[in-house]
């Protein structure tokens, strides 16, 4: 953030008009995702709790590659609750 601070002062980068918007639907949907969904470690071959080999990507805007992992619905109400969503919102 320092960084991207400097850089709009240095008028090198202009703000970005959509800061707020962006940083609001970011939370809402990490807090949705974490209010629904349990997110676990894969498992191994024998059924226990493996850890996750992470590794990022190269470039400007790094991301992590693809990994493993679980996800499922925290509970059947939760699962109702998601399958609404996507009927209603099917976007
Ligand atoms: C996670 C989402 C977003 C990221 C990471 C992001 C990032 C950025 C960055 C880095 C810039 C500065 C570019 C530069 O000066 O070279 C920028 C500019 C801008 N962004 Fe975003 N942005 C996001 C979402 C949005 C949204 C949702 C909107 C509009 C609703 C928006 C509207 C704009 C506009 C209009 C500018 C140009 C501002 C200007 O030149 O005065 N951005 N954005």
């Amino acid at each position: 953030m320092a960084l991207i601070n400097t850089a709009c002062q240095l008028r090198i980068l202009r703000i970005c008009a959509g800061i707020n918007f962006a940083d609001a639907t970011i939370f809402i949907a990490v807090a949705s995702i974490l209010a629904t969904f349990d997110i676990d470690k894969p498992l191994d071959k024998d059924g226990n709790e493996a850890e996750p080999e992470a590794f990022y990507g190269p470039g400007l805007v790094s991301r992590p590659d693809g990994f493993k992992c679980i996800i499922r619905p925290r509970s059947s109400d939760k699962a109702k609750l998601i399958k609404t969503g996507t009927e209603e919102l099917p976007w």
